[in-house]
């Protein structure tokens, strides 16, 4: 199963701002949309409760150390940790499965990543919350494609 991060991250690396993405790009959603379709996604508590519903077509996976406050909505999966996630996607033969913020989430996530997808937006922001540091001696980049507000960056772990 490949472990994939995906993040839409400003010029200067901000991921967030008081709880939320501080932009708003239909163009970088739908790019998000079509390539997570289908696959899970992990978020931590603040990311699913920022967004306030499950996004359709993908199963919904949230780390929080209160899975009662997701009692009410259906169809979507709560673990105490990343690790227990994993575990869960993998006994369910998913392909790859995604990994989509926040910054907590995906601080611990890069290290078990086997892939990035970095949408890295044309504009800089202020914001209180910032994607981590990307290490070029793990990860190698490739261009991916062209957009009007951001452009793709493929990350690859480097085999050791
Ligand atoms: N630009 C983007 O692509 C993008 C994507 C996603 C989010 N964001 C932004 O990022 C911000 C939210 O990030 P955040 O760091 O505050 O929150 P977060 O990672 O979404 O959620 C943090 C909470 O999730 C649980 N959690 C997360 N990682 C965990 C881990 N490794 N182990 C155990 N529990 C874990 C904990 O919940 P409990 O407290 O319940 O234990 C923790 O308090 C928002 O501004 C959001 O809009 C941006």
């Amino acid at each position: 199963m490949k472990i994939i991060i995906i993040a839409a991250v400003s010029g200067n690396n901000v991921i967030g701002r008081e709880g939320t993405i501080p932009w708003h790009s239909k163009e970088e959603l739908s790019y998000f949309k079509e390539t997570t379709y289908g696959f899970p996604v992990i978020m931590g508590k603040n990311t699913f409760l920022s967004i306030g519903k499950p996004l359709t077509g993908r199963l919904n996976i949230i780390i929080t150390s209160n899975p009662q406050l997701f009692i009410k909505f259906e169809d979507i999966k709560c673990f105490f940790n990343l690790k227990e996630a994993l575990f869960f996607c993998e006994n369910n033969y998913f392909e790859r499965v995604f990994i989509a913020g926040g910054a907590k989430l995906y601080s611990e996530a890069i290290e078990k990543a086997d892939e990035m997808i970095i949408s890295r937006m044309n504009f800089d922001v202020e914001g209180d919350t910032f994607f981590p540091y990307i290490d070029p001696e793990i990860w190698d980049k490739t261009k991916g494609e062209k957009y009007n507000e951001f452009e793709t960056y493929i990350y690859t772990k480097k085999v050791k």
